[in-house]
């Protein structure tokens, strides 16, 4: 693909828009890369550009592998958390991913996007690579996921209040918790019931990701969204509307192409499992939400 070396934008292709409400990733604009996620602006659909060819490839490959007829049973099981793939489409020489919109359905969506895995490196990284990946964020190890960004709809101002990664990775271990804390609503409002049904869901997962031996997933995310409309619907209706998928696909890999496999298979495991120990303490009547000053960097 080719990535324009100036300043110039590239051409947004007929019916488009850079995406609304987009957390992390690359953003239409990018200084480095200049292509970033766009939707349609009739029908609300995403556009991910293959921003490298092999990358995008890989992701297209997994959708079309998970959403064949031909499809093994334990991909059955994982569709209801994937973006349905809806396709390719080329503009200017470029492949967009054309996928579901997740957000599209909630009128002030509260969204993060979580990424999982302590590993967040491919099999063919170098030494330095994977020095690289230890030094962007040091507690990862131990966390096994890392908040990539966060908005929450702020109904006195009908604004989003941002938060980043940069935000995300300067929170230490001890830290992250109230910023899971802060993204479901605390200390607004009550944060448990939300919080209570996205580890009911988060549960099936787990036993999903417990049964599919062959993949490794590096790198993907967890993007989490409930409704934001009305903090006090939150609290009184019965059900929260929420929703819950695993989005960045592009380095999902056949567990043999590992050559050090040891462990590996259990990355997401372990991330997933770690971020549900955080809602678990959440629950817990003994938590005390503490403003902590890093969550004052709100942009909006
Ligand atoms: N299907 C979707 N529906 C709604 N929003 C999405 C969807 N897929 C991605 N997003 C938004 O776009 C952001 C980035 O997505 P993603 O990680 O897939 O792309 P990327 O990081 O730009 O690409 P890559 O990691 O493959 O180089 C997410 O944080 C989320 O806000
Ligand atoms: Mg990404």
């Amino acid at each position: 693909m080719k990535i324009s070396s100036t300043n110039l934008l590239p051409e947004l292709p007929p019916d488009t828009k850079p995406l609304q409400h987009q957390i992390s990733g690359h953003f239409y604009g990018n200084p480095k890369t200049k292509f970033g996620i766009l939707q349609r602006c009739s029908t609300g659909v995403v556009l991910k550009p293959f921003i490298n060819e092999v990358r995008g490839e890989c992701e297209w490959h997994f959708y079309n592998d998970a959403f064949s007829d031909q499809a093994p049973e334990n991909f059955y099981a994982l569709r209801p958390f994937l973006a349905a793939p809806l396709g390719i489409y080329q503009y200017n020489e470029i492949n967009y991913l054309v996928l579901e919109n997740i957000v599209q359905k909630f009128v002030h969506p509260c969204i993060a996007d979580i990424k999982i895995g302590r590993i967040t490196y491919d099999f063919q990284a170098s030494k330095e690579d994977i020095e690289k990946c230890h030094r962007r964020y040091p507690p990862l190890n131990e966390v096994g996921f890392q908040l990539l960004g966060w908005q929450n709809y702020n109904s006195r101002t009908n604004l989003y209040d941002y938060h980043d990664k940069t935000c995300g990775r300067s929170l230490t271990k001890e830290e992250i918790i109230y910023a899971i804390a802060h993204f479901y609503g605390a200390p607004r409002s009550d944060h448990r019931k939300i919080v209570r049904l996205v580890l009911e869901r988060l549960t099936i997962l787990e036993h999903i990701m417990t049964k599919q031996q062959g993949l490794v997933f590096i790198c993907s995310s967890l993007l989490i969204v409930y409704e934001g409309e009305n903090d006090n619907e939150i609290n009184l209706s019965s059900e929260p509307k929420f929703d819950i998928r695993v989005i960045d696909l592009c380095k999902v890999f056949k567990v043999e192409q590992y050559v050090d496999r040891t462990g590996l298979d259990d990355n997401f495991l372990y991330g997933l499992r770690s971020y549900m120990n955080y809602l678990r303490r959440l629950l817990d009547d003994t938590f005390v939400y503490v403003p902590i000053d890093k969550l004052n960097c709100i942009n909006q």
